[in-house]
């Protein structure tokens, strides 16, 4: 009945903490019923392998916490009256399995890549981006020396011009940050504010190389479930805690925060001082709907660090990103990016601001969303038909299918395929923490970096082997 994995050695929670984290998130997710009984201390010990007084431990928190009740003679049993949703338990504490995917992706050419989070670079204006190279090396006397740290004052000036105010945010160049790219942004929040806050919370499924970010500088990963409203928000944060968020298209279930939720963060970042990293990697791509404005965009407080980036405007391997943040954090930001490296390529700044002085970079974004329009319409079309069994809903944006499946079976075997096939596919174990495999019946389909051909007759090859097996 019950799924409980404990992680041991250096920095896991206390055992008893870990499985009384455990039972109340399977009694919030539904999967424990109110009334269930929880197996004897003595045999949960015994399967657990831990002293039967750890598990008693575990249950008297649970009865503490109002989750269950624990009575002579009737062993300890989820509360019938306890309205789990009205006061959600905390989540399970989980260090990610960093042995998973926070490595270079290498791919060999031979594959066709069906990874998401990556452009079409088929469609890149190649003239016009050499023009604008051409003349940034008109004046090489400007590449001489380091920039400023916080990056270019023309590039965030364009910035706020021309992409931040897209999304409602108004900010000057003081409050903006040019990085080579949101992990690295990231990794910076990350290392200034492990000096007054410990915990970084975000959502399962999700991308969770940020939070990797976060516990290398030490701070507790909370994980929390996410639905159809996108991340379901803990009620209470406090100035101890990150909350990392994505919410136009959290990825990869590409759902986006509802306005309630979206009320309760900037509550929670206004009056009790939750650091909120809001990553906005991809919501230039919109098919069907405009994207509703940047929680930034109604940050009174600046406690909210907004991340933005062109590795999916023009493409990944640029490395190039901004932040927007109050102008003392963005000091801050910037002074140990100085110590770091220097500052960010001031000629890949100044090519990106010639892109977008001359229009070029929203001229290609326009386009790019017709292509991927058209690239998510044919596949959902082609999903609907050759997968039926295949529950999906065509993302509104972004660049990526989310199918759930119904069996783990099934996740293995298509990636055996796609590994005897040679296509590179995300792996669902990408996108959860060790000991939440019951999360992971899913597949992702990127459909930013292969052609629509290509894609449609990956996914015809996929179908004939799923029916010869
Ligand atoms: C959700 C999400 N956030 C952030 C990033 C990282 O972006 P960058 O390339 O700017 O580091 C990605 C990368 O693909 C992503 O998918």
């Amino acid at each position: 009945m019950l799924l409980i994995r404990l992680q041991e050695g250096r920095g896991a929670p206390p055992l008893h903490k870990q499985i009384a984290d455990q039972i109340s998130f399977q009694i919030a997710q539904g999967d424990v019923p109110p009334g269930a009984r929880l197996p004897a201390s003595r045999d949960l010990a015994r399967s657990l392998r831990v002293a039967r007084g750890t598990v008693v431990l575990a249950y008297e928190e649970l009865c503490e916490a109002r989750i269950c009740v624990g009575r002579v003679g009737h062993g300890t049993v989820v509360r019938r009256s306890h309205d789990v949703r009205a006061k959600p338990p905390s989540a399970p504490e989980l260090k990610p399995s960093l042995a998973t995917p926070d490595e270079p992706i290498d791919l060999d050419p031979r594959e066709l890549s069906l990874l998401p989070s990556m452009a079409d670079t088929d469609y890149l204006p190649r003239t016009e981006l050499r023009r604008a190279f051409d003349r940034v090396l008109r004046f090489p006397s400007h590449l001489r020396a380091f920039g400023e740290s916080a990056g270019e004052p023309r590039l965030r000036k364009l910035i706020c011009q021309r992409i931040l105010s897209e999304r409602g945010i108004a900010a000057d160049p003081t409050q903006v940050m040019v990085v080579p790219g949101t992990q690295y942004g990231a990794v910076l929040v990350a290392m200034l504010s492990a000096k007054t806050r410990s915990r970084v919370h975000f959502g399962t499924p999700g991308y969770l190389d940020i939070a990797r970010n976060f516990a290398r500088f030490g701070f507790d990963l909370i994980s929390h479930p996410v639905d159809i409203d996108g991340m379901k928000i803990p009620s209470s944060l406090g100035k101890k805690d990150v909350l990392y968020v994505m919410p136009e298209h959290h990825f990869p279930q590409c759902v986006s925060l509802n306005a309630e939720r979206r009320a309760s963060i900037l509550g929670m970042s206004q009056e009790r001082g939750v650091m909120v990293v809001e990553d906005d990697y991809d919501s230039e791509y919109y098919y069907d709907r405009l994207p509703q404005s940047a929680l930034k965009a109604s940050d009174n407080k600046g406690n909210i660090v907004y991340l933005g980036t062109f590795s999916k405007t023009l493409f990944n391997n640029l490395r190039l990103g901004y932040l927007v943040a109050d102008p003392s954090l963005v000091r801050e930001l910037a002074s140990l990016h100085w110590s770091l490296s220097r500052g960010t390529s001031g000629l890949l700044q100044r090519w990106v601001g010639e892109l977008l002085e001359d229009g070029t970079l929203t001229r290609h974004v326009r386009r790019m969303r017709m292509v991927y329009r058209r690239k998510r319409d044919k596949i959902a079309e082609t999903l609907r038909r050759d997968f039926p069994e295949w529950q999906f809903t065509a993302p509104r944006g972004g660049l990526q299918f989310f199918i759930e499946l119904r069996h783990s079976s099934e996740v293995a075997m298509i990636a055996e395929i796609c590994a005897k096939q040679k296509f590179r596919i995300a792996s669902s174990a990408n996108y959860i923490l060790s000991g939440q495999e019951k999360l992971g019946n899913f597949l992702v389909i990127g459909f930013g970096s292969a052609s629509l051909p290509q894609i449609l007759s990956t996914l015809s090859e996929l179908k004939k082997a799923l029916l010869t097996r």
